[in-house]
């Protein structure tokens, strides 16, 4: 099950992260992480520790190179591998763009592993068996984004 590369817009992005109120300190994890545009605002502008996760090499690297760019070194990091295998735990915020299948297969393992007061925030796509929290709407550049917010 995979999802293909489309990044969140900047502007979506920064409306998804503070809809989750990320504060400074925070983990913000992102499984599909693309080229790490959401991670890397994630520390930049809200000044969280960001993870990404991201199965395709290409793009590992390129957030590895964004990462050093803006010197992000002990504050953002990529892992390379199957968001499947990533244990959440560790995450205050986790930041979905995949699609309702995925969202639907990951449900009961950031069920089991996502500590109580995690957030969690999804762009276009809900979480199929969760209620949000609250959802809104973000006029982008060429289209309207969804963006929901899951409170555990
Ligand atoms: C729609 S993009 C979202 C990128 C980024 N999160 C954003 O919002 O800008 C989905 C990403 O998930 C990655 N992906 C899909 N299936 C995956 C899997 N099983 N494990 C890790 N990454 C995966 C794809 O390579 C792609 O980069």
């Amino acid at each position: 099950m995979t999802a293909p590369y489309v990044p969140t817009p900047r502007d979506v992005a920064v409306e998804m992260l503070r809809l989750a109120n990320v504060r400074p300190g925070e983990v913000v994890v992102d499984p599909g992480a693309g080229e790490c545009g959401i991670i890397t605002l994630a520390v930049t502008v809200f000044n969280a520790v960001g993870i990404g996760i991201e199965i395709n090499p290409a793009l590992v690297r390129s957030c590895m190179e964004a990462f050093e760019k803006l010197k992000l070194k002990g504050r953002a990091y990529i892992v390379w591998g199957d968001l499947f295998d990533f244990n959440y735990s560790i995450a205050d915020v986790v930041t979905l763009y995949l699609g309702s299948d995925i969202n639907e297969k990951l449900r009961p393992k950031l069920e089991r592993e996502l500590r109580r007061g995690a957030r969690v925030v999804s762009h276009d796509f809900e979480v199929p068996g969760w209620h949000a929290t609250r959802s809104i709407v973000i006029n982008g550049p060429f289209r309207e984004h969804r963006v929901y917010l899951y409170v555990i």
